[in-house]
């Protein structure tokens, strides 16, 4: 599935596997840049906390898609960071609880959820530049930038960096479910650039991107 990408400012897209340090790199740049954050992965964790508070299994997609439909999801600007709003209220608080974490990987699977995220991510772009983070930024929701990052480390690096952060988060399992699912699943599009983070700083990620946008002529 390739969402249309409709006319827009311009969009870097960082992507990558779970714990990867897209996170810091994404918010990094977005200050050093100005452009506009967006954690898109925010967005299916707000989705599925909504879900979940609703009582609906997150295999169930057609109450999922009949839940979606009333939610009133709506994104808003705080600290160059956009934030999501459902049904009024921002989730933020939540997003990474075990529940979450335990449900989101099923709940993005489903193309009515990948659909109205996408959408949102369009609607974003018609009116700022954006760095969004994700899995399929670079590859289905905008396919014709030509600013797009992969960042990788190892899993035992991946594993280190959730538990520092003190969760309980199966990533493997995640990132399993990610790789495998039929729609927009975890891919390196075949024009990005691939950084293995595994013995890098947050620094020297950025040094690297920022050298790699300027060659590429982005005006920074
Ligand atoms: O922070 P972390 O890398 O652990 O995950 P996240 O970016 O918060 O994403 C949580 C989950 O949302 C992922 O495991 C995917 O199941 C889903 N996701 C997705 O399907 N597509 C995206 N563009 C972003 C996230």
């Amino acid at each position: 599935m390739h969402a249309s990408q409709p006319r827009c400012h311009r969009v870097i897209a960082i992507d990558g596997p779970a714990a990867s340090g897209k996170s810091s790199v994404a918010r990094e740049l977005s200050r050093r840049l100005g452009f506009v954050y967006v954690n898109s992965g925010a967005i299916y964790r707000a989705i599925t906390w909504h879900i979940l508070q609703k009582k609906i299994h997150p295999e169930e997609s057609d109450r999922i898609a009949g839940a979606l439909r009333v939610a009133g999801i709506t994104c808003r600007l705080q600290d160059n960071e956009s934030r999501i709003l459902i049904g009024g209220v921002d989730p933020g608080e939540h997003l990474r609880d075990d529940p979450v974490n335990k449900s989101v990987a099923g709940v993005s699977q489903f193309p009515v959820v990948r659909q109205l995220v996408a959408k949102k991510l369009h609607e974003d772009a018609q009116s700022h530049d954006l760095i969004v983070e994700g899995r399929d930024i670079g590859s289905v929701v905008f396919p014709d930038t030509p600013y797009k990052f992969y960042i990788d480390a190892s899993p035992e690096v991946r594993l280190q960096r959730r538990a520092a952060q003190g969760e309980r988060d199966e990533i493997a399992i995640r990132d399993r479910a990610d790789s495998l699912r039929p729609v927009s699943p975890l891919v390196i599009a075949k024009d990005a650039h691939v950084i293995d983070t595994s013995h890098l700083t947050i620094q020297q990620v950025i040094d690297q991107i920022i050298g790699l946008l300027k060659k590429m002529g982005l005006p920074i």
